[in-house]
């Protein structure tokens, strides 16, 4: 059964409809990626699974409950943890203390036993542990986001765009540390612009063009050269 089914969903701005008739599947324990260019919708479709919009057509079913149009805070406890795009985090708290958020409804000792776990995964955060969040590098700061979610133990873990602004090296370190984190049976849905590295990573993807799924299956199985002309709306996939 499915952890995650958005079904057919539809999501205005105003008049604009920016998605169109969306349907998604994320299988426990997978990593499943949408693709596509800037403005495809990605973001949309992310921050309506986690209660920041609201669609107007279509449910979503996670764990066995409705959320489409429920408050964000109410899905969070139900174990949906959302890193946003632009690695957001408090600024003028330390690393440590932003981390510790992430599980602030957790009683001491299981707090600091994540915060180990977190620090194994990431030995920068333990070293920065006590600065201000805003002196971290772009990278850092992107662990640090990623850190936080994980903090929640939460059933799934959705990251956007996690490699925006970020060099090809960084990148690459972030992606193992996902891999990593994969191995331990969470289950994560992520925006990825990158098609290669999308298919790398991914077990499922999705290629969203213009608010609509043109392209979705086993990373392993698609066609790099078909997702291509999906992403950017080429041949068949012209209007
Ligand atoms: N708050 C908003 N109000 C009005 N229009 C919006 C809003 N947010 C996004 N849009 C529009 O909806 C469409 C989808 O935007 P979205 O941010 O979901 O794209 P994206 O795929 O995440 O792009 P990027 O890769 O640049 O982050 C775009 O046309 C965008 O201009
Ligand atoms: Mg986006």
């Amino acid at each position: 059964m499915s952890l995650l089914e958005v079904k057919n969903i539809d999501v205005h701005y105003g008049d604009f409809l920016a998605i169109q008739d969306v349907s998604l599947n994320v299988e426990p324990g997978t990593i499943v990626s949408l693709i596509g260019a800037n403005g495809a919708g990605k973001s949309t479709i992310m921050n309506t699974i986690c209660g920041l919009n609201k669609p107007t057509k279509g449910d979503i079913i996670f764990d066995g409950n409705n959320i489409a149009g429920k408050k964000a805070n109410q899905i969070a406890r139900l174990g949906l943890t959302m890193s946003p795009e632009g690695s957001h985090c408090f600024e003028k708290m330390t690393v440590q203390d932003n981390l510790l958020m992430g599980a602030y409804l957790e009683k001491g000792p299981e707090r600091m036993k994540r915060l180990e776990d977190v620090y194994r995964l990431f030995p920068i955060l333990n070293e920065k542990k006590n600065q201000q969040a805003t002196y971290l590098s772009g990278g850092q700061r992107q662990m640090l986001a990623i850190g936080r979610g994980i903090m929640s133990q939460p059933k799934i873990l959705l990251l956007d765009e996690i490699s925006l602004g970020l060099a090809p090296v960084v990148i690459n370190d972030i992606y193992d540390k996902l891999q990593e984190i994969a191995e331990t049976g969470l289950t994560m849905l992520i925006v990825e612009q990158n098609v290669t590295r999308s298919l790398s990573v991914s077990d499922y993807s999705y290629v969203i063009l213009e608010g609509k799924v043109v392209m979705e299956g086993k990373s392993s199985e698609l066609n790099e050269s078909e997702v291509n002309d999906a992403y950017f709306g080429i041949g068949d996939f012209a209007h």
